[in-house]
């Protein structure tokens, strides 16, 4: 199965501090989002991506792309991720009817192993609606009160950190962006609010999300520990 994927890169990037969009910041040298959609594009099991940039570099991040050798698709984003996904999904049915199989990616975790996008794929073309990659957590996690008073300690062992690229049934996507309310964190928690079952694969360190200049140290690691 060839999947298309999604890849919203239209965020402002405030807690990394580049002043410049998160997704044009370079990562020895090249643009975090040129490395995503190259992560995608080299995965083998996605043919087409469609990239949602912000409003104002919309030809800017096209050209960089073009420039990379990468072909994808660039629409305007919106004022949030949700929205930046709708927008991209909504051209992906326009010019892909036939998309079965959907992924929504970040370009921020732009060091997703190629292993992951596959089995994240494959789950998804072997029947499941909604797949998501996931992590075991390390920390114990703790629910608290507005003060900062805890509440609850939950079973480390029922919980999991998500990552992407999430998965889909293009038409469950579809009708979660169609149906479901505006607010989820993260495209399956839409698909969840419709009442569709998300599935888990393992996901990996490497697809971390780049927010702060601590992890984009972790990602020059990243980067040097592939080419070594
Ligand atoms: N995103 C998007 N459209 C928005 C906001 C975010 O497409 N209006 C994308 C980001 O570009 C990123 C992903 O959603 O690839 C995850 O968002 P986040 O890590 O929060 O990135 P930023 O919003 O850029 O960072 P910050 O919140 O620090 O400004
Ligand atoms: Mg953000």
């Amino acid at each position: 199965v060839n999947a298309v994927a999604i890849v919203p890169a239209a965020g402002r990037g405030e807690r990394l501090g580049f002043g410049v969009p998160k997704a044009l910041v370079p990562v020895r040298g090249t643009a975090l989002l040129t490395h995503a959609v190259r992560g995608l594009l080299d995965a083998g099991c996605v043919r087409h991506v469609v990239v949602a940039a912000p409003p104002t570099e919309v030809e800017g991040t096209a050209e960089l792309l073009r420039a990379a050798g990468l072909t994808a698709a660039v629409v305007a984003g919106g004022a949030d991720r949700t929205d930046s996904v709708r927008r991209a999904l909504r051209h992906v049915v326009e010019i892909i009817p036939d998309a079965r199989v959907v992924l929504v990616h970040d370009a921020a975790r732009a060091f997703t192993p190629g292993a992951v996008i596959r089995s994240v794929v494959a789950a998804v073309a072997a029947g499941a609606p909604a797949v998501v990659p996931v992590l075991p957590v390390a920390d114990t996690v703790k629910q608290v009160d507005p003060a900062g008073t805890v509440l609850a300690t939950p079973d480390r062992a029922a919980l999991r950190v998500v990552q992407t690229p999430q998965g889909f049934d293009t038409a469950t996507l579809t009708r979660a962006y169609a149906e479901a309310g505006d607010s989820a964190t993260d495209d399956a928690g839409l698909v969840e609010q419709i009442g569709v079952p998300v599935a888990t694969v393992p996901g990996h360190h490497y697809a971390m999300k780049i927010t702060t200049p601590f992890d984009l140290a972790i990602a020059e690691f990243i980067l040097s520990a592939g080419e070594a």
